[in-house]
């Protein structure tokens, strides 16, 4: 499975590239608000850090608009995926940009039937938000298990895209039930490098060196 970081922060990008571990970077509004700079170029310095696929969201609630700014967004750099919101009007820009070449991830996403409509626009990622269903009471992860049934079933294309992951029990569950990717925060990242035992183990390995006989 994939590991992508869900930031506009150019610090989380850069730290997690440095590990070799990030295949992508999505964002959106919420992301970028929080990034305080200006949108496009946070896109521009992750797409020259990050070679594989960076999500950039369309906020325009007609096809014209999001296919505007998708094409607009595509000339930052190669490796621009467009989000589109998983709307008739989204799905309408999906097949518009998908039939230029241009790859659109639909986000949004709560149930299978929405990702099978996705899937069926030519979306190149869907993202079914787990943790947001989470929040309301629902099993997030149940979602993603329907959709990889219905994608196998009829051997669609769109990559499973899991968003939303907010703990390492997500991540774990995506890659258990063959998600292609799971985006996370940089701090989830982190939680999946830690356990207590090999902290333990560490320290112990370390102190039994110290009595390890050394030669002069
Ligand atoms: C990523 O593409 C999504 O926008 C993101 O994972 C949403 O996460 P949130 O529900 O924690 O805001």
């Amino acid at each position: 499975m994939q590991i992508y970081i869900d930031s506009a922060d150019i610090n989380d990008i850069k730290r997690a590239a440095e590990v070799n571990l990030c295949d992508g970077v999505t964002t959106n509004p919420t992301l970028a608000a929080k990034a305080g700079k200006d949108y496009n170029q946070v896109l521009k310095e992750i797409c020259s850090i990050i070679k594989g696929p960076v999500s950039a969201e369309t906020v325009s609630l007609d096809a014209d608009g999001m296919v505007k700014e998708g094409i607009a967004f595509s000339k930052i750099a190669k490796n621009i995926v467009v989000k589109v919101p998983m709307t008739v009007e989204g799905m309408n820009a999906c097949q518009k940009l998908t039939k230029q070449g241009i790859r659109v991830n639909v986000t949004l996403c709560f149930s299978a039937n929405q990702a099978l409509l996705a899937a069926k626009s030519g979306a190149y990622f869907v993202s079914p938000f787990v943790g947001r269903l989470d929040d309301i009471g629902k099993i997030g992860m149940d979602i993603v298990r329907e959709i990889k049934q219905v994608y196998d079933n009829y051997k669609f294309k769109t990559k499973i895209l899991v968003a939303s992951v907010r703990n390492p029990i997500h991540v774990l569950d995506a890659a258990k039930i063959g998600a292609d990717i799971a985006t996370m925060p940089y701090s989830v990242f982190e939680q999946l490098f830690r356990h207590s035992l090999t902290d333990a183990g560490i320290k112990k390995f370390l102190e039994d060196w110290e009595k390890v006989p050394k030669k002069k």
